[in-house]
């Protein structure tokens, strides 16, 4: 199977992607990739002005969606607004994530669990899910979404945000095996800290930047380009017999264990 048919090295002309928190930081960098790559985006979050100022810069007739994750109503919402709009829709990406729930687990309040666990799992499964069956009717799509390195790692004061991340990569394995046989295909990407909104406590921070360094092998924090070149690569063809995966893109971060031994 040819991967390239234009002269860009991934083509989705014709396609149509939802991405979900697309206003700033990775989802914007990915709505970009898609867009340039061919893909009409739709575009979601909670502020209609700042989708706007994003869906300016995309060629191919951008849509904008205003939502917010954190109503059980969104997923549907969402879904039937780009639906109307764009007809088929061939590629999702769950990237709306985050959320304020730092600290020891003492202080965390049933609120701050409820509403993490809205937006970063129960958000991307039920959008997930009515986008798979709707693409399942139109010979099949892809759905990637936007995990965290902290979901594999155990680290002080995160315990909600890493559980609700090991779920999205948990339903994602059981969601890949639903719909795979539809021609749906699911996947993951775990960015380890990247320079946005949510990651400048550590990248903004040049003390907390070095310490964080010393367990990254490529020596540097990622760009929210690092993460949308890797959504590309599992929304496209290149990745047709990808699914259920979840792929790391943290400079190593994942796999580095403390070592008496001096790196190369
Ligand atoms: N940056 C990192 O270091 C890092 C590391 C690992 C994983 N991640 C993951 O990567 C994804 C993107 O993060 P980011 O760093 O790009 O964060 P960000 O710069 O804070 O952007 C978050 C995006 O999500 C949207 N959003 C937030 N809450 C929403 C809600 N309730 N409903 C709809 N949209 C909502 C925001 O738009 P509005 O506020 O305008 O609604 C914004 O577009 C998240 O899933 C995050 O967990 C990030």
């Amino acid at each position: 199977m040819p991967l390239t048919t234009s002269s860009h090295p991934v083509d989705l002309s014709g396609k149509n992607a939802i991405v979900t928190g697309a206003s700033r930081g990775i989802g914007a960098a990915v709505s970009v990739a898609l867009a340039q790559a061919g893909a009409r985006v739709v575009l979601v979050g909670r502020v209609k002005e700042t989708l706007e100022e994003v869906a300016r810069g995309l060629p191919n007739d951008p849509v904008v969606v205003v939502a917010d994750l954190g109503d059980p109503e969104a997923p549907r919402a969402i879904f039937e607004q780009a639906k109307d709009v764009v007809g088929t829709i061939d590629v999702l990406v769950n990237n709306a994530g985050g959320g304020d729930a730092a600290g020891p687990a003492n202080t965390l309040t049933a609120g701050q669990a409820d509403a993490l666990w809205a937006l970063n799992l129960r958000g991307p499964v039920l959008l997930g899910g009515l986008v798979a069956a709707d693409m399942a009717a139109n010979g099949g799509g892809s759905v990637v979404s936007i995990s965290s390195g902290l979901s594999l790692q155990g680290m002080a004061g995160v315990s909600l945000y890493s559980a609700v991340k090991g779920g999205l990569e948990a339903a994602n394995r059981s969601l890949a095996v639903e719909w795979g046989a539809a021609g749906v295909r699911f996947n993951v990407v775990s960015p380890g800290i990247t320079r946005t909104t949510l990651g400048s406590w550590i990248a903004d921070d040049e003390q907390v930047q070095r310490k964080y360094l010393e367990k990254v092998p490529l020596d540097r924090i990622g760009e929210p380009e690092d993460v949308a070149a890797a959504v590309l690569f599992l929304s496209s063809p290149a990745s047709a017999y990808v699914t259920g995966q979840a792929l790391a893109v943290d400079g190593g971060w994942g796999t580095t264990a403390p070592s008496p031994f001096p790196a190369a």
